[in-house]
């Protein structure tokens, strides 16, 4: 919608002013009139007696039933599930407003490559249709029916350098264009067509437009799928594979299953499993999560059954649930993907699976369960922690519906279990304390005084800034890597230690080039900001007496919880072992202080 507020007034205004709030809805709803307003059945929640409310004058909607209002673009966009351009669009449409006179320069260059888009997929389309064709053949014996492929639009690109290249030059279409949309590629001055002997799936975003393709190869060569570059009309965060045909169905059944692939979409779709899109094997986003929510809060999780699959569930989750989505997670157990399946098992199977789909949380929990070991002390407290992570997410009786379940498997009380939850917990558990306050504010006798620009993490840019003097310092700290805890210190060290690896003394400006700007930017506060003063040993012999320290005090926060959880009767011996530990630990901590 850039630049229609622009230019010669604004579109809004113009739509606004000749779509007459009452003649719009009125196509949708019957509005009676009541005093100076109009009356009606609210659309969007399921009423008796009429609560909705429209308003002439003020050219505004109210529901007094669910609280829905607003203007005539506010009403076309939830009505219709659409976003705010594709209701002006349809307004425009509708009402003859040409919105031509409203676009800024971008978008004419943008409907330039869409129209180009259009024919390429065209172009495609009748190579596959027109004529015996290697594409057609694959996707059949993939036990695809013409109706299905014509649904999507599949086409087919030909073995020849220059098919659709001659195509567009009749056309009189510039090569640059082209190439900008990655139809074209560029070597050696000549330009050669990108997708070559291909099954083309075309990309259509929710306002029809094609945006980019897909195109799988027909053997096991590589890459398998070669997909459109990033380009001003194709924005791959910004969009789901199949959204433009499964919409409304997705809206319909109030639940979307999302998948990775274009075949999965395909195959589902023709088994008559329409509400379906796919996140196109790229990590889900959040532009994407936010997309799907227009259509459904409920969402199935159906990734492949390889290990790619699952950290992309695990990725997915997380992004859908901060998008404010019910997740569930469903696992398609004989075959590889959701296209294997249904194709094996038909649809019947695969509803079943659906209806199965575990809640999100569930699924985590028992992910915990198989990695965790609960015959060991350590394990049931790793267990503990991992597991609270998950349950904090939750809502309180969410929450609770699984305590009962946990505290049995871990032999560990429901009431411990809900104070590390909703409690205030025990503290230092679980990670590292991030060095006690006291010791990082004043440094041991001694040793320089460090000023950080970015507060904190004094240990691990002590560590850094020292490595970064003396490589030797890298394989020294080695055994203490785990103060290097989350964000640009981890990286960086991660970086320092395998560029060690390979050359014993590290040039900065490789290891620049090997990081991130931002984490540029941190190394460049380190050696900016800590000072070593030539005492290097020192602040080392600081740096790892405090991890020792930090250690201590970890490992006495674990005995203390294990001894929290232990019955003092049935496992006494453990007791008293885990007691000498302790006594032990505070010993030597005393000792050190
Ligand atoms: P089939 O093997 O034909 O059944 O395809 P699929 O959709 O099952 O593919 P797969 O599960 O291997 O990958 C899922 C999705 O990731 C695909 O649909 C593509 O969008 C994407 N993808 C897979 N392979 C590649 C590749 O080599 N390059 C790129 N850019 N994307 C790929
Ligand atoms: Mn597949």
């Amino acid at each position: 919608m850039s630049g229609w507020n622009s230019g010669n007034g604004s579109v809004v205004e113009e739509i606004k002013s000749r779509c007459n709030i009452v003649d719009v809805i009125g196509q949708y709803v019957t509005l009676k009139r009541a005093g100076s307003n109009y009356k009606g059945l609210c659309p969007f929640h399921g009423e008796k007696t009429p609560s909705f409310v429209v308003s002439e004058a003020k050219q505004i909607f109210t529901c007094f039933g669910c609280g829905a209002s607003g203007d005539v673009i506010e009403f076309i966009k939830r009505y219709h599930n659409l976003d705010f351009s594709e209701a002006i669009e349809k307004l425009a449409g509708q009402y003859g407003i040409e919105l031509k006179a409203y676009g800024g320069q971008g978008s004419s260059q943008k409907e330039l490559y869409y129209e180009i888009n259009r024919k390429a997929a065209r172009f495609f389309l009748d190579a596959f249709t027109k004529k015996a064709n290697p594409g057609l053949s694959y996707m059949q014996k993939r036990g695809l029916d013409p109706a299905t492929l014509i649904r999507f639009g599949i086409g087919y690109a030909d073995g020849e350098w220059d098919s659709l290249h001659r195509y567009f030059l009749q056309q009189g279409i510039d090569e640059t264009l082209l190439t900008n949309i990655g139809l074209l590629s560029q070597s050696k001055g000549k330009y050669y067509d990108k997708f070559r002997n291909r099954v083309m799936f075309p990309i259509i975003n929710t306002r029809g437009k094609v945006i980019g393709f897909g195109g799988r190869v027909l053997d096991d060569g590589t890459p398998k799928y070669l997909n459109s570059p990033e380009s001003p009309v194709f924005l791959k965060k910004n969009n789901l594979f199949g959204l433009n045909l499964t919409r409304q169905d997705i809206n319909k059944e109030d639940c979307v299953i999302l998948v990775e692939g274009y075949m999965d979409v395909i195959s589902l779709y023709q088994h008559g499993v329409h509400n379906v899109s796919a996140s196109l094997g790229t990590a889900l986003t959040e532009n994407q999560a936010v997309m799907l929510k227009r259509y459904t809060k409920n969402v199935v999780l159906c990734y492949d059954s390889d290990s790619a699959g699952r950290a992309a569930t695990l990725r997915g989750m997380d992004i859908l649930r901060a998008a404010g989505c019910n997740v569930k997670v469903m696992g398609v157990t004989e075959g590889k993907d959701p296209d294997e399946f249904i194709k094996k098992n038909g649809a019947q199977a695969f509803y079943e699976l659906v209806k199965s789909a575990k809640p999100f949380a569930d699924y985590k929990l028992n992910l915990i369960r198989e990695e965790t070991d609960l015959s060991s002390d350590e394990g049931r407290l790793e267990y503990l922690q991992r597991v609270t992570q998950v349950l904090k997410s939750l809502s309180p009786t969410e929450a609770d519906l699984y305590i009962g379940a946990i505290a049995k498997e871990t032999r560990i009380s429901e009431g411990a279990i809900r104070m590390e939850v909703f409690g205030s917990g025990i503290a230092g558990m679980g990670k590292i304390p991030e060095a006690p306050s006291q010791a990082v504010r004043t440094p041991a006798a001694g040793v320089p005084q460090t000023n950080v620009a970015i507060e904190g993490h004094y240990l691990e840019k002590n560590l850094l800034r020292l490595m970064l003097a003396q490589g030797a310092y890298i394989k020294r700290a080695g055994p203490y890597a785990e103060v290097f805890q989350d964000g640009a210190c981890r990286r960086i060290y991660e970086t320092m230690a395998r560029l060690y690896q390979e050359d014993e003394e590290i040039d900065i400006e490789t290891l620049a080039d090997s990081l991130e700007p931002e984490d540029v930017a941190v190394i460049a506060d380190i050696l900016n900001n800590v000072r070593l003063n030539d005492r290097e040993e020192e602040v080392f012999a600081d740096c790892i007496a405090r991890i020792e320290t930090q250690r201590l005090c970890q490992r006495e926060q674990q005995l203390l919880q294990m001894l929290e959880l232990s019955d003092d009767e049935t496992d006494a011996a453990k007791v008293e072992a885990l007691t000498r530990e302790l006594m032990t630990i505070q010993q030597r901590k005393n000792n050190r202080e």
